[in-house]
């Protein structure tokens, strides 16, 4: 998809700046013309030498240059962009972008583009979550701008935390994805709950259940392959995300899903609710290993809060909320009462009744019941088909072709 596109790179002064010599690369061996253009503070950390070597263009970041007294246009380099992506960029940089403080090449160049821009945060893990980068943040989305999320790891100051620059990898796929326009679910940004939540009763044990996260996964995967950004919000289970677009958060418990999916949902277009949540916890954890006695134990247990629930209170008009039920009995008069109890949109009924359907194997067969009438059976077969075909309806609902 980046074949002949015009791409500015700016380089801002981060020792994640290593790290845009291969991103330089990576959009070069795609097939874009990539100009790059540097802060002053940039090429401390990277030489421009490097990056004119790669891009076969010599490296802006001076208004003139010295000794020609050549000027360089910022207004021509942002209507011959047809995206800027600022990899790594700065606290400083992101604060400049958001106020207009025009005192450099790249946020002149910044100002003068129509093209849409990516923006790739790296710093400091306090830096990152301070008020002020947050709020410089969501200016920038609000002018439109795409925030590509840095990860959380070690960062270079040793401590661990969310602040590194995303992959090279994970930065050109979100540019790839987004000149695509063949995707149904581009632009969209959907929230996956996946595999199951473990309860605990002590240190060394829990209430679970037999998901396995495949269903779950299988929808992530899917929803990133038709477009969107997704949010995998993951219960314990033994399975990697493969594509770049997919922004995984692990949890254990319950309760700690509940906050990580209602944390996503207010800026997620849809959300998937395919985790098997365990609808009660231990009223009190032992902080040591209960001892065996011969006694008969009584474990108190308590509600767990109900995400999908809660997520049909906040859901707003254009939101689209899809639930999943596994029965064992009056299967489907089972999820119709669950999708309207929990304000769902569509509810993906899988039955323990059926051959090769629900947990842990690699096939399901479901039946996708809509809230206004429809209902489409899809055979057994493997889940990463049942989750492509549950994303064409979802994706054909949304364009209005229901
Ligand atoms: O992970 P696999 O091994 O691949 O198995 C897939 C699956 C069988 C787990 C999946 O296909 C499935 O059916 N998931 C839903 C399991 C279920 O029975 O959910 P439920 O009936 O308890 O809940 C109904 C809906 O509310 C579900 O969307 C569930 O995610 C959600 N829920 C339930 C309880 C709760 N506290 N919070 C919730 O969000």
């Amino acid at each position: 998809m980046l074949k002949g596109k015009h791409i500015i790179l700016g380089i801002t002064g981060s020792i994640a700046a290593y790290k845009a010599a291969y991103l330089l690369r990576l959009l070069i061996k795609q097939g874009a013309e990539v100009q790059v253009v540097m802060t002053p503070a940039g090429k401390e950390f990277i030489t421009p030498v490097t990056l004119s070597s790669l891009s076969g263009k010599p490296v802006v970041s001076e208004f003139f240059t010295a000794n020609t007294g050549e000027w360089h246009s910022h207004v021509d380099l942002g209507l011959w962009a047809d995206a800027m992506i600022i990899a790594p960029a700065t606290a400083s940089t992101i604060g400049k972008m958001a106020n207009g403080i025009a005192d450099n090449m790249l946020v002149t160049t910044y100002l003068s583009c129509k093209a849409p821009v990516f923006v790739a945060p790296a710093m400091d893990l306090d830096m990152y979550a301070h008020a002020s980068t947050q709020r410089n943040l969501e200016l920038l989305k609000s002018y439109g701008n795409h925030i590509i999320e840095p990860a959380t790891g070690e960062l270079a100051s040793h401590l661990t935390g969310k602040g590194r620059m995303e992959e090279p990898e994970r930065i050109v796929a979100v540019l790839d994805r987004f000149f695509d326009s063949t995707q149904p679910l581009r632009g969209k940004r959907v929230v996956i709950t996946a595999g199951p939540t473990y309860e605990k009763i002590d240190p060394v044990r829990f209430i679970g259940n037999y998901s396995s996260g495949k269903m779950g996964f299988a929808l992530a995967e899917a929803c990133a392959q038709a477009g969107a950004e997704v949010v995998l919000v993951a219960g314990p289970v033994s399975l990697c995300e493969r594509h770049a677009a997919i922004h995984r958060i692990d949890v254990e418990s319950a309760e700690e899903m509940y906050r990580a999916t209602v944390a996503e949902y207010d800026r997620a277009d849809i959300a998937i609710m395919c985790a098997a949540v365990a609808d009660y916890a231990p009223e009190t954890v032992s902080d040591v290993k209960l001892k065996r006695t011969l006694e008969e134990r009584v474990l108190r247990l308590k509600p767990n809060p109900d995400i999908a629930a809660e997520l049909g209170r906040r859901k707003r008009t254009g939101q689209l909320l899809v639930g999943f039920a596994l029965e064992t009995n009056d299967e489907e008069s089972n999820a119709r009462a669950k999708m309207e109890k929990k304000n769902l949109d569509f509810i993906v009924l899988n039955s323990l009744r059926d051959a090769g359907a629900g947990f842990r194997c690699d096939t399901n067969k479901v039946t996708v019941i809509g809230r206004e009438g429809s209902s489409v059976e899809i055979p057994c077969k493997p889940k990463a088909e049942v989750a492509a075909d549950i994303v064409d309806i979802l994706a054909r609902y949304i364009s209005g072709e229901k």
